[in-house]
């Protein structure tokens, strides 16, 4: 078994035999529902099994190929998205690369993220970054109508026509969106300019998208492995196909059914999603999204919140340890240490750090973590930790398939449609009406 579900930090908490009874069922119903596609939004379960199909495919070749004319033609390459065609990208990059990728990157492209805000002062920062590097484009949407992404992609193609004259423009330009002629006005301008072109597949939303064309491509122009996330997830969809007799047994579903004991049994809230690792506070991001947008509706769904520790034990430390109960943490550790830095002996012992040294980082970041969980447990915080054997490609690709599907079976439990967000078309309905928009007035 690839990722551990460790109990040991919930004070007490965990289910009574009965009420794992009753939560192996629950779990077993909703597994049935989303397996046999007889739940709400079933049309949109495309992920389950994509990433083992999706290497032998076509597409892949070709992305694989993109990738590597990217990081031959461009020194940086503009990602234009939000939501579900972002954030797990730049969860990816940053996870198994670096927080610090752009500044440590070799011989691959700068990556930066934008069409996920509508700032101008953005816009303007990452103008000066790019200077007169050369660069490329990848817009993804998968409507092709979403405004943040379509206002950006309309400033940096001009800037890329001014830089190159149209013919260029168009070579440095890569689409992935859904292909739906009627809908993606974005598909049917690429098909209009020859612009290399990739799926977001239809049966998928945008939070479930991440080992598609929607994440794989600019996380392959860093030079990530991308066969090692496809096979992680691959593994992963493998491991969970089935409920297991007891819900131990599978800890994919284990973890659905405990995050549903603690909201509906415990009166917890709010999930925090917690990693002793700052390169991971965008999978924090991404955590929130996935959640978030799959379960918060109908009155119902656990607030998914996240931190990076130990930074935010001097932030929100004192509201976790003894604020309002209204929180558990699910927590992300991994075993073993990357590098073995170590603290160093320091003549005269001036700073008093000598009791340190000759440990790892690794053991006083373990250390940082047991001592937090065991306060936060007995604060009344419980812990739910998720321990992964690295942090590498597969292991991030294992990570994405278990709260994937994680969350799929937390909606079914709770009875919403995991795979819809109606509720993100209020604003809209307002800004485009304030804004002008012909259909909205
Ligand atoms: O998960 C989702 O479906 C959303 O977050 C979308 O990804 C987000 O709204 C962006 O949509 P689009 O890809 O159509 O621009």
């Amino acid at each position: 078994m690839s990722l551990r579900l460790i109990t040991k930090y919930t004070g007490g908490t965990l289910p009574g035999a009965e009420e794992y009874a009753e939560l192996n069922e629950l779990a077993a119903a909703a597994h049935n529902t989303l397996e046999n596609g007889t739940g709400a939004g079933s049309g949109m379960r495309g992920w389950l099994r994509f990433a083992s199909r999706y290497p032998d495919s076509g597409e892949y070749k070709q992305l694989l190929a993109a990738a590597e004319r990217i990081r031959s033609q461009a020194d940086a390459l503009v990602v234009v998205g939000i939501g579900g065609s972002y954030l797990g990208a730049r969860a990816v990059l940053e996870a198994v690369a670096s927080r610090y990728y752009n500044e440590i990157r070799r011989g691959t492209p700068a990556i930066y993220f934008t069409g996920n805000t509508l700032s101008e002062s953005d816009y303007a920062e990452l103008d000066a970054l790019l200077g007169d590097r050369d660069f490329a484009v990848n817009v993804i949407s998968k409507s092709g109508t979403t405004l943040e992404p379509a206002v950006a992609f309309r400033y940096f193609k001009s800037r890329l026509i001014a830089k190159y004259g149209d013919a260029e423009a168009n070579r440095r330009i890569y689409v992935t969106t859904g292909a739906s002629p009627a809908s993606s006005t974005l598909y049917q301008q690429a098909l209009a300019k020859g612009w290399q072109c990739f799926a977001v597949p239809e049966d998928m939303g945008g939070r479930y998208s991440v080992l598609s064309a929607v994440g794989l491509l600019p996380i392959a122009c860093a030079g990530i492995d991308v066969d090692a996330l496809l096979r992680g997830a691959a593994d992963a969809a493998a491991a969970y196909a089935a409920p297991g007799a007891r819900l131990p047994d599978n800890a994919c579903y284990h973890y659905a059914a405990l995050r549903y004991h603690y909201y509906k049994t415990k009166g917890k809230a709010v999930e925090l999603f917690a990693s002793y690792e700052p390169s991971l506070t965008l999978f924090g991001e991404w955590y929130k999204q996935l959640f978030g947008e799959s379960e918060g509706k109908e009155g119902e769904g656990l607030f998914p919140a996240s931190v990076t520790f130990t930074t935010d034990l001097h932030s929100l430390g004192q509201y976790i340890q003894e604020g309002r109960r209204l929180l558990f943490e699910t927590v992300l550790t991994f075993g073993g240490p990357a590098n073995a830095l170590a603290v160093g002996e320091e003549p005269g012992n001036g700073d008093r750090l000598n009791y340190l040294a000759g440990k790892t980082l690794y053991q006083v970041n373990r250390a940082a973590f047991q001592a937090t969980a065991m306060a936060h447990e007995s604060g009344g915080c419980p812990n739910l930790v998720l321990e992964l054997p690295k942090r590498d490609a597969y292991h991030i690709g294992w990570l994405i398939y278990f709260f994937e599907k994680a969350c799929a079976i937390s909606g079914y439990m709770l009875g919403v449609n995991p795979f819809d967000q109606p509720g993100v078309e209020s604003y809209k309905t307002n800004m485009f009406t304030m804004l002008g928009h012909p259909d909205y007035i």
